[in-house]
């Protein structure tokens, strides 16, 4: 008899749209293992950065991401969750050797969860349209630009990192406007994705449309 395929979720939408939150909820609700892909980005980016290169140059920004596995210590930094990583990020993550190097990473995960989990939550830009097509479900999670950036602050301040409003803004504009425009997997949803803009819904909210629609999919339930 034929092994299942182990299950996946693909999650994505553009930066503070509350992907990353509802992506770990629904990992831990239905006992999968859980893949923020912006961190692989984040990682290439701080590593080139670091290097003493420009995330943009095609050749650092490619051997970056050739040196990542799942072991690199580098996963784990604090330092990835900085603006100037974010922006690092997107510029590495329009070169399209980085963008193969960590397609291989991310369908590894995908084909053998850690931890045995019978399946896998991933959230990006590109998991339904171009990492994972074949995804059991597909989310697309996006809010307004000028809530997405009253989220970032929020956080931001949360974390003890100054920021200016209006920085703030100008910053999500220009990512979106590079993740959408970039000619290798842009920011875009799937055909078949379930669309959720929350701009004017809470975290609760969002968690249970989105299990409503995983469970109309797959006939998974929560667990937890
Ligand atoms: O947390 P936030 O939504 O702000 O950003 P992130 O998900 O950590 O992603 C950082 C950057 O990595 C994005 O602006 C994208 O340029 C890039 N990225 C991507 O191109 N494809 C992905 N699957 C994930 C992130």
């Amino acid at each position: 008899m034929a092994a299942t395929n182990p299950v996946v979720i693909a999650i994505d939408g553009p930066a503070a749209s509350g992907k990353g939150t509802l992506s770990q909820r629904i990992a831990d609700a239905f006992g999968l293992a859980h893949l923020d892909t912006g961190v692989l980005y984040r990682a290439v980016g701080v590593s080139v950065l670091r290097a003493g290169g420009d995330p943009a140059d095609n050749a650092a920004a490619a051997k970056a991401a050739y040196a990542l596995d799942p072991d690199h210590p580098i996963l784990r930094e604090v330092e990835l969750r900085t603006d100037a990583a974010a922006q690092a990020a997107s510029k590495v993550a329009a070169v399209p050797e980085v963008r193969a190097a960590l397609l291989d990473f991310q369908r590894r995960f995908t084909q053998h969860p850690p931890g045995g989990a019978p399946g896998s939550v991933l959230d990006g830009r590109d998991i339904g349209t171009v990492v994972c097509p074949e995804a059991d479900a597909k989310l697309f999670v996006t809010a307004s630009v000028e809530v997405r950036a009253e989220r970032r602050l929020k956080e931001l301040r949360n974390r003890g990192i100054p920021a200016i409003p209006s920085d703030v803004l100008e910053d999500m504009k220009a990512r979106d406007a590079r993740d959408s425009q970039r000619a290798v997997a842009p920011l875009r949803p799937a055909a078949d994705a379930f669309v959720l803009d929350t701009s004017a819904l809470d975290a609760d909210e969002v968690f249970a449309r989105a299990v409503a629609h995983i469970g109309s999919k797959t006939g998974l339930r929560p667990t937890a």
